[in-house]
């Protein structure tokens, strides 16, 4: 599975961190960066992201910033992409069944990283339902007409 990372840096550490796990699971991992922790804008990299899993160059995105907001804000201005900022679980799991979520935001700074390790994990491996949650996805992408 292609997942695409990347962070601000607030976020750094663990984007480098969750790259390396990721490889690990053996995902095939798009880093697009940063490649240091200097100040950077975090909607530059949710940009980068987002428009590669939108193009379909990756199945997932992952995005890391101070608390995750700032990353799904810009991210979900990009047609297609369904961004959600997750600091649990059982809403990862939930995001990918109900939302079909495409691209999993995190916090760097107020989440640990094994615990953001078992939330991309839920995510990556939580398949969508269907059903009457698809009618609901058709609606999320209509408000982009
Ligand atoms: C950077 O200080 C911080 O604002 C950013 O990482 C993020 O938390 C924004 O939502």
């Amino acid at each position: 599975m292609r997942v695409s990372i990347a962070s601000d840096h607030a976020g750094f550490e663990q984007k480098q961190r969750l790259a390396q796990y990721l490889r690990d699971e053996g995902a095939d991992v798009i880093d697009l960066g940063p490649t240091t922790d200097d100040r950077v804008d975090y909607p530059d990299f949710a940009r980068a992201v987002a428009e590669n899993v939108a193009a379909g160059d990756s199945r997932f995105g992952v995005l890391v910033c101070g608390t995750g907001i700032g990353m799904a804000m810009a991210a979900n201005k990009v047609p297609g992409i369904r961004a959600a900022n997750i600091m649990d679980i059982r809403f990862a799991e939930l995001t990918r069944q109900h939302n079909d979520a495409n691209v999993v935001t995190l916090s760097g700074r107020f989440v640990t990283f094994e615990d953001n390790c078992r939330i991309v994990n839920a995510f990556l491996n939580t398949p969508f339902e269907g059903g009457r949650h698809a009618g609901r996805i058709q609606k999320i992408s209509d408000l982009e007409k």
